[in-house]
């Protein structure tokens, strides 16, 4: 019989033997901060409403997610920067895991009546998704560095502080093209920041120097599959964005956000965005002048 007093938990605590905790010993509460964690749902409707817990904590559930989203494209991001090209993909397959629970999670909302989302919205305002630093983080991180998002952030200079940090830093699009032209394709230099500029005249090119691997992918197999991992990612932000829009528009039909914008119209516009646009576009062309 294993003494249960000293056996200690390994990995899932959970999933460990039954033990008897000595005193001093760490705990599965102490460990994960439950009761800090549960502390910090606080509604604002007075006297609280039923579904604002529900709308509370899935917020706060997807905030942790965006938090090791950035945790993981940041190892995606080192070992691509040192062309280890399987690691960097083990690290995006697990963001795409993620980002596959994230979109569908949003569908929880739907059990919320219109009406009974009104009954507490107001009390948000002016509290809005545009504020959440981290989502804009995922953005900047994947390569979709969109200064004007900064003005939500204008009177938190810890934020803004942040945003510009990522703004200025390594992002998986400029380190996926700097990885291309190391492995032999002809990525034209500052691609990243032609695309950026909204360059029209690199298109050709990038379409150029990706038909190669597209139309052979076993030639450069790893880099092959780093790519569709990353065209998965772009396919499940993409997602995000479509189911988000569709349970606003169930939600509160043609509303203006309690951001200030058109509501869906606006959600409606972002569903275009793609951090890998020719990763998109080299399919069009793959028999062309064959
Ligand atoms: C009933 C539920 C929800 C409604 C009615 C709603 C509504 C909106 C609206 C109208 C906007 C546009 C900005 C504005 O004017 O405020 C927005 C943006 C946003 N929302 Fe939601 N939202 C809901 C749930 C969620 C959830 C669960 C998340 C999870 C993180 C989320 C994250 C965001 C983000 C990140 C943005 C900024 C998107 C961008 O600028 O591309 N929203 N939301």
């Amino acid at each position: 019989m294993p003494d249960e007093k000293k056996s200690r938990p390994s990995g899932c605590p959970m999933h460990a033997a039954p033990t008897l905790l000595g005193e001093g010993e760490l705990s599965y509460n102490d460990y994960l901060k439950v009761p800090e964690l549960l502390s910090l749902q606080l509604p604002q409707s007075n006297p609280a409403h039923h579904d604002e817990m529900l709308f509370i904590i899935i917020h706060q559930a997807y905030e942790l997610w965006f938090k090791l989203v950035l945790h993981e494209m940041e190892s995606a991001i080192r070992f691509m920067a040192k062309d280890k090209i399987l690691l960097a993909h083990h690290f995006i397959h697990r963001i795409n895991s993620i980002m596959k629970l994230l979109v569908q999670q949003i569908h929880i909302l739907e059990t919320m009546t219109p009406i009974d989302f009104l009954a507490f919205r107001d009390r948000l305002k002016p509290a809005s998704g545009f504020q959440s630093a981290q989502f804009r983080e995922v953005e900047f991180v994947a390569g979709l560095k969109d200064p004007s998002y900064m003005k939500y952030f204008r009177e938190r200079p810890e934020y803004l502080a942040l945003l510009q940090r990522r703004f200025e830093g390594p992002d998986l699009r400029s380190t996926y093209y700097a990885l291309l032209r190391r492995q032999g394709f002809a990525i034209p230099e500052n691609a990243a920041e032609r695309e950026a500029k909204g360059d029209d005249t690199l298109a050709g090119p990038m379409i150029q120097a990706l038909l190669p691997l597209y139309r052979e992918p076993s030639k450069n197999s790893q880099v092959y599959i780093l790519s569709e991992a990353l065209v998965e990612f772009d396919q499940q932000l993409s997602f995000w964005r479509e189911h988000h829009v569709r349970v606003v528009e169930r939600v509160i039909g043609a509303k203006q956000g309690t951001g200030g914008s058109s509501g869906v119209e606006y959600l409606r516009s972002t569903t275009i965005k793609r951090c890998f646009p020719y990763l998109w576009q080299v399919r069009t062309h793959l028999e062309d002048g064959v």
